[in-house]
């Protein structure tokens, strides 16, 4: 039903009851791809505010999977090289490609203080959280 929200409400809402829910899930948000530049966007999110707003194809994790398409589940983001850091108390994150008509055009982005929290369970249900959101793009 149509009670008015914007997309950015309903994403926002999406990150903050995502956040809420799992407890090692410590910040969640949606960047987008930038128009035709090649970087992405940061969108709606929860948790601390982030400097990380525009992130470059192929820099960091986000920036991985902008080219990639594909799911990327970082258990020590310490072992990552290709890694951009957003707060000293991250300890894992999982991205996945968030696709529209077969197009990749962003990702979830999910930060846990938590060590190695995330499963395959959290791919599948996240895979599932993108397929919804892309059905209110
Ligand atoms: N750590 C990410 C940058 C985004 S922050 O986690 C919010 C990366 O390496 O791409």
């Amino acid at each position: 039903s149509d009670s008015g929200k914007s997309v950015d409400e309903r994403l926002s809402e999406v990150c903050s009851l995502l956040r809420n829910s799992i407890d090692y899930y410590d910040w969640v948000g949606f960047y987008f791809k930038n128009g035709d530049k090649e970087e992405l966007k940061l969108g709606p999110y929860a948790g601390e505010p982030t400097d990380h707003t525009i992130i470059p194809f192929g820099k960091g994790i986000c920036g991985q999977v902008a080219v990639s398409n594909q799911n990327f589940v970082v258990p020590d983001v310490k072992a990552q090289n290709n890694y951009i850091a957003c707060s000293i108390h991250v300890k894992a994150e999982i991205v996945i490609p968030l696709f529209v008509n077969n197009e990749n055009i962003g990702q979830i982005d999910i930060d846990s203080h938590t060590a190695d929290p995330f499963s395959a369970q959290d791919e599948e249900f996240l895979q599932f959280v993108n397929q919804s959101v892309a059905g209110i793009l």
